[in-house]
């Protein structure tokens, strides 16, 4: 099992790139099985939940080649079983995507259900009332999603709760259905609005994306496509956190200031300055860190994937924060291994009342998610002492090259496999 070892104290300098971003990539690659032709993808990160889901495309019977510099040539057309085994499915949460966009292709769907990070209960009611309204049979059986659709007939769908996942589903079953799709109550995150730039760019007729009501009018055929991901804003956003933990000063380029509005804002707010140019952002700090209140919502909102790195720099900052959780029933689950680290924070159901402590001190601790092993690297970068964090396979499902990107910063940051430990724990996924 790799480990980080992270030698804090000292502060950020000079530049970093953020990659493609995950949460589009993890939805973009399944929908290439809509294609009747080969797709070019570029930028894609060199993640694990990318790889998993490169992966699950081969295992399928796609031709998957990787051209260098994060390009992908994927032919998916060479697919006939629309069949997701749970050797595959277990890996990763978005593994779910490969429900809508089969049953897209092929009317018929079987997939097992989703692993995926704990972060609460994660059901899936509204991806299965999308797919019922389209006029779908589902069905769950043995730890499997049975789909099946004689047609599949565009419909009003009205989610009860705003999803990401949920209605990236639905466009993906909806892209060739017949007739008129609409999407209300839609989650409106940029990674939505990548996939139907995306699926449109392969010949769909999506409007409306990044909105809370998404029009499809469903095509009877998408071809190939060549297509560049967006950057990734929950990675810029770590990136401004770490530089703003350690008072460092780092240009970050390749993002899409806009979509770092809400992040922007929280760090202003706590004393940071955020410098804004075409494509990149600058963090420095010239005077104290401030308490500040945070909450998290759906886009435009402040983002959950944001919340613990968010509050591992409240821990740095003079006085009382409260940051509050809406979209998931439990992600403080890194508030242990904060304390471990110095840090003063009590959690109360959803809401987490957190006293500045001004330093943190380095431990062993355990990266219990993906955003929350990104905290407590952010931690370790800022702490005083020596920080060990277990269980990094989280943190490289989203990250790519995380320690060099630091290291590059002049961050004194190393990853170690510990001896006879090399057999992981399932790397279930985001
Ligand atoms: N929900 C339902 N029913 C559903 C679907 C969701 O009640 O059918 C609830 C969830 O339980 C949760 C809320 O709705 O309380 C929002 O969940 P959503 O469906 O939006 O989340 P998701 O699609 O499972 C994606 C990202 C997460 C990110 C959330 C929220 C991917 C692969 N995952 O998850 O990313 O936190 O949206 O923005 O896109 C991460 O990258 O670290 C990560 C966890």
């Amino acid at each position: 099992m790799d480990k980080f070892i992270i030698k804090g104290g000292r502060r950020l300098e000079g530049e970093v790139t953020i990659s493609g971003a995950k949460n589009a990539v993890v939805a973009i690659i399944p929908a290439v099985i809509l294609a009747d032709g080969p797709c070019i993808l570029e930028n894609i990160p060199d993640i694990s939940d990318v790889s998993i889901s490169l992966r699950i495309l081969y295992e399928m019977g796609a031709i998957v080649e990787n051209l260098g510099g994060g390009v992908y040539r994927i032919d998916a057309t060479p697919i006939k079983e629309p069949v997701v085994p749970y050797e595959l499915a277990r890996h990763m949460r978005a593994s779910y995507y490969f429900l809508g966009t089969l049953l897209g292709k092929f009317h018929r769907a079987r997939v097992a259900m989703p692993g995926g990070c704990y972060l609460g209960d994660r059901p899936i009611d509204q991806h299965l009332k999308a797919f019922t309204a389209l006029g779908a049979d589902c069905r769950l059986e043995n730890g499997m999603i049975d789909i099946s659709a004689d047609m599949l007939i565009g419909s009003q769908i009205y989610f009860d709760k705003i999803s990401v996942g949920a209605t990236i589903n639905a466009i993906l079953a909806a892209v060739r259905a017949t007739g008129l799709t609409v999407i209300e109550n839609a989650a409106k995150e940029p990674h939505i609005v990548d996939l139907a730039n995306f699926l449109n760019s392969m010949g769909a007729d999506i409007m409306g994306a990044g909105t809370d009501v998404i029009k499809i009018r469903g095509v009877r055929q998408l071809k190939g496509t060549s297509y560049a991901i967006i950057p990734d804003q929950i990675e810029a956003g770590t990136y401004m956190v770490a530089a703003a933990a350690t008072k460092g000063n780092v240009l970050i380029k390749n993002v899409i200031p806009k979509h770092l509005e809400s992040i922007t804002a929280k760090l202003a707010k706590i004393g940071v300055n955020v410098e804004e140019f075409d494509d990149s952002v600058r963090i420095s700090v010239d005077g104290p860190l401030v308490k500040t209140s945070v909450k998290t919502q759906p886009h435009p909102g402040f983002p959950t994937d944001m919340q613990p790195q968010f509050s591992t720099l409240l821990c740095l900052a003079e006085g009382t924060s409260i940051v509050t959780e809406e979209i998931f029933n439990n992600r403080f689950r890194y508030v242990d291994e904060l304390r471990r680290m110095g840090a003063d924070i009590s959690v109360e159901g959803r809401v987490a009342v957190i006293e500045g402590v001004g330093k943190l001190y380095g431990a062993p601790v355990t990266a219990p998610d993906l955003r929350a092993g990104a905290a407590l690297v952010i931690a370790g970068l800022a702490a005083a002492g020596v920080t060990e964090i277990d269980d990094i396979y989280h943190i490289e499902r989203g990250y790519e090259n995380i320690e060099q990107k630091l290291r590059a910063l002049g961050a004194d940051i190393e990853k170690r496999t510990v001896p006879g430990t090399a057999v992981r724990k399932d790397p279930a996924a985001m």
